[in-house]
């Protein structure tokens, strides 16, 4: 059997992954700013990570949700804590895609209404209610297309303050900081508006930090740096360093009922003792201010240099937008330097999510690449 082609791939094979790098077959070693679309949260193999998931495996790897699994109550009271949500409850998940269906289906069920309000250039996953939210309609297949999704333009207040009076609206689902878009920061006077509107009009207001949360910009959250307090959050990527797990952290104010959600795999025990080392290293090595500290940094030092037209950043969430498309660039950077980034669905933005531990060292190494690179014209 062959695999199913739907992967471009580059002619990489990582045998091996320390904190910020990583190394070939062959013995090459690559830095690696991407951490895998923003999944390597505090780093490749972390000796904390590595420990408490090889002992959880010893331990005991699974058992389904028929039964008491404790890891999940330690987790979501850590979880609590860490993120400022203690009053809230964890549905636990294994996919970004499988929280946002989640969180979709639960402000559905809530307000026993069905339409939801999303944006332009947002990306939610692939199942059915996450890609029907997603503005990508090459991957919303005929069995997804419904008119149950109203697409506004971002950081738009009046069409946002017109859906609300023309549609009974059951939720509006937004990121923290929108990823696959191009690094597309929500102004906090946005994100104000939809929570007012959604208390005012009985809906639920659902932010997707699945990229931008779990410590990533500076704070645990993307949205708490405006101030607002979202009724469902859903989280994955950085949740698991690699570890697939996703969860949904859901108000008070909706109630659980028996059978509701359900999942074979999520909040398995390896899934938790990964995400809990996850939070247990975000804690004791203050990576929260580290990604502030590191994102500064790597912005001062390219913010003039020629070929780019702007940085959108928070922390380590950061996209270059450079004056024509980055695709050349970011060959250049991958052949010649070995440095691993991303891109964006516009064509011109390079995606920077290094690992929340990376140090001005590496990061140099990647500010030297780049003003080479602008020397030599790969930019103009
Ligand atoms: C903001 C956001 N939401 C949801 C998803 C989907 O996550 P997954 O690929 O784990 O289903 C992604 C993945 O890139 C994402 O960036």
């Amino acid at each position: 059997m062959e695999l199913f082609k739907v992967y471009p791939l580059f002619p990489l094979n990582f045998v091996k992954a320390k904190g910020a790098h990583l190394w070939t077959d062959t013995g090459e070693q690559y830095l690696d700013l991407y951490g895998g679309h923003a999944v390597i949260s505090i780093g490749h193999s972390h000796p904390t990570y590595v420990k408490k998931v090889s002992q959880q495996l010893a331990d005991i790897g699974f058992y389904s949700n028929s039964v008491q699994i404790p890891i999940q109550e330690q987790l979501a009271k850590k979880l609590g804590e860490l993120s400022g949500y203690e009053d809230f409850t964890l549905f636990m998940c294994n996919s970004g895609a499988e929280a946002n269906e989640n969180a979709i289906k639960l402000a559905s069920f809530h307000t026993g209404k069905k339409k939801i309000i999303c944006f332009t250039k947002a990306f939610h996953g692939r199942t059915a209610a996450a890609v029907a939210a997603t503005d990508n309609k090459k991957i919303i297949a005929p069995v997804n297309e419904t008119d149950n999704f109203l697409f506004l333009p971002f950081n738009n207040h009046q069409s946002l303050e017109e859906a609300f009076k023309n549609h009974d609206i059951a939720a509006v689902i937004i990121e923290g900081i929108q990823g696959v878009g191009g690094v597309q920061i929500p102004e906090p006077s946005f994100l104000q508006n939809i929570q007012s509107l959604c208390n005012e009009n009985d809906a639920i207001f659902i932010c997707d930090e699945i990229q931008s949360g779990f410590g990533r910009t500076g704070q645990f959250f993307a949205h708490q740096h405006a101030g607002v307090k979202p009724d469902i959050i859903t989280v994955a990527k950085g949740m698991g360093n690699g570890f697939p797990v996703g969860g949904v952290l859901i108000s008070p104010k909706i109630e659980a009922q028996f059978g509701m959600l359900g999942t074979t795999f999520g909040g398995n025990h390896l899934a938790c003792a990964a995400a809990l080392s996850v939070l247990e290293v975000i804690e004791t090595e203050q990576l929260m201010q580290n990604a502030t500290l590191m994102g500064d940094y790597l912005v001062n030092a390219l913010k003039d240099l020629p070929g780019i037209k702007e940085i959108r950043y928070q922390g380590l969430m950061i996209g270059i937008e450079l004056n024509e498309p980055c695709a050349e660039f970011r060959k250049a950077l991958l052949n010649n330097y070995h440095i691993l980034t991303g891109n964006a669905s516009c064509a011109n933005t390079l995606r920077i999510l290094p690992t929340l531990n990376i140090s001005t060292k590496e990061l140099d190494e990647f500010i030297m690449a780049f003003k080479e690179l602008a020397k030599l014209t790969v930019l103009s």
